[in-house]
């Protein structure tokens, strides 16, 4: 059979070769600290898991949900007051399955065949995906060293600028580590409106970040509502990642294209995950605080661990990620994560799966107990690979 061309704009899946690799290491007893996937280890509050087993005994609730239950919408409505301080009415919000399913196919209600849209590099790969299974094309903004990893619009030119349909910025960033600032927002929303462009703020990680910095909605900065929307997920604050929950919240006309796109495809989310939602969003946010002091400790043991063995590694400022630059002799971050993982039985990510400029860097997910990253940092040191 032939396939469609689309799929060819994909390449070969390039954790394959790690994982199998990692996969005989352990078969042959070898320890392995996976420092690679972001799924968090911690637990998700008793009060969410229960609202989901309530709803979940309900025979109602295990049919089609068909929309987005009213008090839903108004739970998002009252987090964003609480939390963020940006008002928002239900008609601006839309669920979905996650921002990664979301920001897959947002694209679809906005772009035609050969659109322009500027996507930071490096980034988290779906970014690119979205932009390519719509027929956009991907304009890369650097994030580097040069520009403190965050996005300079200046340096973005102004054909590129007036073609452009959408920009997605993501602060905390992953796989970078760093965070936003008011004036670099204020930069973009200005930037948007001179030339028209929606911004797709994706809000992943407001609640990880680090020596006392603060983080809240792209939406809180004056101008932002009418230039963008943001994608706010439950993943990662409240420990949700196999639920499945995020919402698109922001400008009315994005949000009524982006369900109009949605309700070809979907059903509505299962009724139990949206009380479970429901409870993440309404109940308390300790535990929420409690764990950010728990990254920002790994984050510690981490980047001052292997600054402690010789490996220049940078603190990161947010988000669940460390992005190291490659040790001085090593050039291809897939083979150093190949040697690293043989050696040591370290496992992280290739900089190189990050898109145009993400060579030359991996990243290491803090998704271990302090102590784990402890023993792993020395695994590190006694395999050589630093000499
Ligand atoms: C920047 C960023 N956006 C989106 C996601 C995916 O979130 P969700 O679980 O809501 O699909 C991740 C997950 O790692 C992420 O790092």
């Amino acid at each position: 059979m032939e396939f469609s061309k689309r799929l060819d704009l994909f390449g070969e899946e390039i954790f394959a070769a790690l994982n199998s690799r990692k996969v005989e290491l352990e078969a042959q007893g070898q320890k392995i600290y996976n420092m690679s996937v972001g799924t968090p280890d911690f637990e998700t509050a008793p009060h969410i898991k229960q609202a989901l087993l309530d709803a979940a005994a309900v025979q109602d609730n295990w049919k089609y949900s068909l929309r987005d239950l009213p008090e839903l919408l108004e739970a998002v409505c009252a987090y964003y007051a609480r939390r963020y301080q940006v008002s928002v009415t239900p008609a601006q919000i839309a669920s979905c399955y996650g921002s990664q399913d979301g920001i897959g196919h947002i694209g679809l209600a906005l772009c035609n065949e050969g659109d322009t849209v500027l996507l930071p590099t490096p980034c988290y790969p779906v970014f690119i995906a979205g932009s390519l299974l719509c027929g956009a094309k991907p304009w890369y903004y650097p994030m580097t060293k040069e520009t403190g990893f965050l996005p300079n619009v200046a340096e973005i030119p102004e054909e590129i600028a007036k073609q452009a349909k959408y920009m997605i910025v993501s602060l905390p960033a992953n796989p970078l580590g760093s965070v936003g600032s008011p004036e670099v927002y204020a930069e973009i929303v200005a930037f948007a409106k001179k030339y028209d462009i929606l911004v797709i703020h994706d809000n992943a990680y407001s609640d990880i970040v680090f020596d006392g910095r603060t983080c809240g909605s792209f939406l809180s900065v004056p101008g932002a509502m009418d230039v963008g929307v943001e994608f706010f997920s439950l993943s990662k604050s409240f420990n949700m990642t196999g639920a499945r929950v995020s919402f698109l919240v922001g400008r009315s006309d994005v949000i009524a294209a982006f369900k109009k796109i949605r309700s070809q495809i979907d059903f509505g989310m299962f009724l139990p995950v949206q009380k479970a939602a429901i409870a993440a969003l309404t109940g308390p946010t300790d535990l929420v605080q409690a764990q950010c002091a728990q990254y920002q400790a790994r984050r510690d043991a981490l980047c001052g661990g292997l600054r402690g063995i010789g490996w220049d590694v940078p603190d990161s400022h947010g988000s669940m990620f460390v992005w190291a630059p490659l040790p001085p002799r090593y050039q291809n971050s897939m083979a150093f994560c190949l040697e690293l993982v043989e050696k040591s039985g370290v496992l992280c990510t290739p900089g190189s799966s990050f898109g145009p400029l993400g060579e030359g860097y991996v990243r290491f997910a803090l998704t271990q107990r302090v102590e784990e990253i402890q023993k792993a940092v020395a695994a590190i040191a006694a395999s050589g690979i630093l000499a």
